[in-house]
């Protein structure tokens, strides 16, 4: 398997959290602040709940249910009540395209 385009760099909106699924797995990519951009699962580890409908707060998005935070970076839960992280993929720009292997994840 190998790196597959997500979505486009033009569709990602600075600090809104873009759902997408690639090969049944789902994840939330985000553009911070610095215009970086992150992927990490989408399912928050306390509960089934999307975390692309919380709120990105600088390197962090926050599940709306009960406030766990995930790091955008390592994709470790930084508060309870989540303790278990969210796998954080790479990301390849390719021109207006955003790329990634959903069966890769990031060692942090
Ligand atoms: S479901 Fe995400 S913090 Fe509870």
């Amino acid at each position: 398997m190998s790196a597959q385009r997500a979505c486009g760099v033009a569709e990602l909106e600075q600090d809104t959290p873009l759902r997408v699924e690639l090969d049944g797995v789902p994840m939330a990519i985000v553009k911070d602040s610095d215009g970086e951009i992150h992927a990490i699962g989408d399912t928050c580890t306390h509960g089934d709940i999307s975390l692309s409908e919380g709120f990105v707060e600088g390197k962090m998005l926050e599940c709306w249910a009960h406030g766990s935070a995930f790091s955008l970076c390592t994709g470790k839960p930084l508060n309870l009540p989540a303790y278990e992280p969210v796998p954080v993929y790479a990301v390849e720009i390719d021109g207006d395209d955003v790329l990634i292997d959903p069966t890769v994840t990031k060692e942090v």
